[in-house]
C-alpha cells in the first residue's frame, strides 16, 4: 500500500519526538547526533537515537533503533518515520536503514527535519525504489 502523508499535527508531533530522542544520541566518535521517531498505525510513537560503538562498525543508526524497539515490543503496522539532525539540510536515512524500514514498515511517509527548522517529507518507496524483498 502506498504511503499516506501525515496531517500537519501528526508531523509536528513526530518531529518533536525525534528531536527529543536526538538529545539521547550516544555519538562520541562522529558527534553527529540523530533522533528518529516511528509512528505505529495504532498511534504509538517509538523513539530512537544513534548509538555508536568503539568498534565503529557496530554503530546503530537512530532509525534502526526505533524500528527494533517497536518490533521487539510486538508492534506491527507503521505509518511514518521522522529523522532529525543538526545538519544544515535535512538528512535522509542511510541505505541500511532504508532496507530495514522497508522490511518492517513497507511504504511509509518519511519526514526529514533539522533542529534549525528545515523539513522535507517524502516516501520510503521514493528513497528506495525496487526494494529487495524475499
Ligand atoms: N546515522 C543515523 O543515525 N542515521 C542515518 O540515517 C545516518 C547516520 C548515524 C550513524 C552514526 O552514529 C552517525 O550518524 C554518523 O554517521
Amino acid at each position: 500500500m502506498a504511503a499516506r502523508s501525515l496531517t500537519p499535527e501528526e508531523r509536528d508531533t513526530l518531529v518533536a519526538a525525534a528531536t527529543a530522542a536526538r538529545e539521547r544520541a550516544a555519538a562520541p566518535y562522529s558527534h553527529f547526533h540523530v533522533g528518529a521517531a516511528l509512528l505505529a498505525e495504532d498511534g504509538r510513537i517509538f523513539q530512537g537515537c544513534n548509538v555508536e560503538s568503539a568498534s565503529y562498525g557496530l554503530t546503530n543508526c537512530a532509525e534502526r533503533t526505533a524500528v527494533f524497539k517497536a518490533i521487539s515490543e510486538g508492534v506491527r503496522g507503521f505509518r511514518a518515520v521522522a529523522v532529525v539532525t543538526g545538519a544544515d539540510e535535512p538528512t535522509s536515512p542511510c541505505g541500511a536503514c532504508r532496507q530495514v524500514l522497508w522490511d518492517q514498515c513497507r511504504d511509509i511517509a518519511v519526514v526529514m527535519a533539522t533542529t534549525g527548522g528545515a523539513l522535507e517529507e517524502t516516501t520510503l518507496a521514493t528513497l528506495l525504489p525496487r526494494a529487495f524483498e524475499l
